[in-house]
């Protein structure tokens, strides 16, 4: 080829390819002008790139030196057309962004029932003067029994009945270890009366564990609101006006409280507590006059001062206001029950 003629290609492949670099209006087909000009295999600049070879030697210098000019002009060319279709891209997405749409709403948990129950059972024995003390899982025989006059040989006491913890000076085989997993929460009673001379008036909601079979109606950790008041000439007609305020603050005015007669260590004369709703009785916990054995393993003058208590089931509580028939439902965690509450 001669030089005339390569160098007239030349400037024509430079010609068209600035112009239609330039107008390209979009990035796809700026890319296809790309492939086409510049492709590695049969763009058409690595096609008169070909043409070189048959140029005469002695012009192969000029040649060379001009086809490379007009390939960095390309090249340039295709740089800058291609920052100003991405800059054009990215100005058109931010002008397509409208802030006064609705946004995607987060997915948000809540707290689970049983919390949110504690948390209001807490509000309405506030509203009636009780505050709130708290006590450790892992208790001690004192606390857990003995101060709450439970003698060494009660049944309640039995290790198929408890979750006794083996500790390194006690270990297995020896005699039982003095820690467990407190089994209710009168345990609390003994810790605040240790602490404070009367009168007391405190609410105490966690959890306990019973090494029981789990079922609709029993699970080997569920949770319970303790309820102590000592003052001088506490009756039992207090303790079922509190009872009666509570249970229709909780599940509504048409709530009837029975008593009926029962036996506890830590109460004389101790009680069962029902409550009537909506077609039936329902057994919500125990209840009674703190036994003055009591009173005097925590330092009070039984003489001097009276006092109730009651400790009741927060499930069963839960589950009574929502109709919820298996408590376990309560500790699967599935999304589907929970995101009901
Ligand atoms: N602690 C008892 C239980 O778990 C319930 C109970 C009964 C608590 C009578 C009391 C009470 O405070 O006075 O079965």
């Amino acid at each position: 080829m001669a030089l005339d003629e390569f160098l007239v290609e030349l400037d024509g492949l430079t010609d068209s390819a600035t112009e239609s670099l330039n107008a390209a209006l979009d990035v796809d087909s700026l890319e296809a002008v790309r492939i086409d000009l510049l492709g590695a295999k049969s763009g058409r600049l690595k096609a008169l790139q070909k043409g070189l070879a048959a140029i005469d030697s002695a012009e192969k210098p000029v040649a060379g030196k001009r086809f490379n000019e007009a390939k960095q002009k390309i090249e340039a060319a295709y740089a800058a057309a291609k920052e100003r279709l991405t800059f054009a891209v990215a100005q058109q997405s931010a002008a397509g962004f409208d802030p006064t749409e609705p946004g995607c709403k987060p997915i948000l948990g809540h707290l689970h029932p049983i919390t949110q129950t504690i948390e209001e059972l807490k509000d309405i024995f506030a509203r009636l003067g009780f505050s709130v003390a708290d006590g450790p899982e892992i208790e001690d025989e004192r606390h857990n029994f003995e101060a709450l006059n439970i003698a060494r040989s009660h049944p309640a006491r039995d290790p198929l009945d408890n979750f006794y913890l083996q500790t390194a000076t006690k270990s297995a085989g020896a005699e039982r270890s003095e820690w467990l997993l407190r089994s209710q929460t009168s345990t609390v009673q003994i810790r605040v009366m240790d602490e404070t001379p009367p009168p007391v008036r405190i609410v105490s909601l966690g959890r306990v564990y019973r090494p029981d079979t789990a079922d609709a109606t029993h699970y080997p950790m569920f949770h319970q609101i303790e309820g102590l008041l000592v003052d001088t000439d506490v009756t039992m007609a207090d303790l079922k006006s509190v009872l009666r305020m509570f249970c229709s603050s909780y599940l509504g005015e048409d709530v009837h409280v029975r008593f009926r007669p029962s036996f506890f260590p830590f109460t004389e004369p101790s009680v069962e507590v029902d409550m009537r709703w909506q077609d039936g009785w329902i057994e919500m916990g125990g209840a009674g006059m703190v036994d003055p054995n009591v009173f005097e393993a925590v330092g009070y003058d039984p003489e001097k001062v009276t006092g109730f208590a009651f400790g009741l089931g927060v499930e069963r509580l839960c589950a009574r206001r929502y109709g919820i028939t298996d408590i376990r439902e309560f500790f699967k965690n599935d999304v589907r029950f929970l995101h009901q509450f």
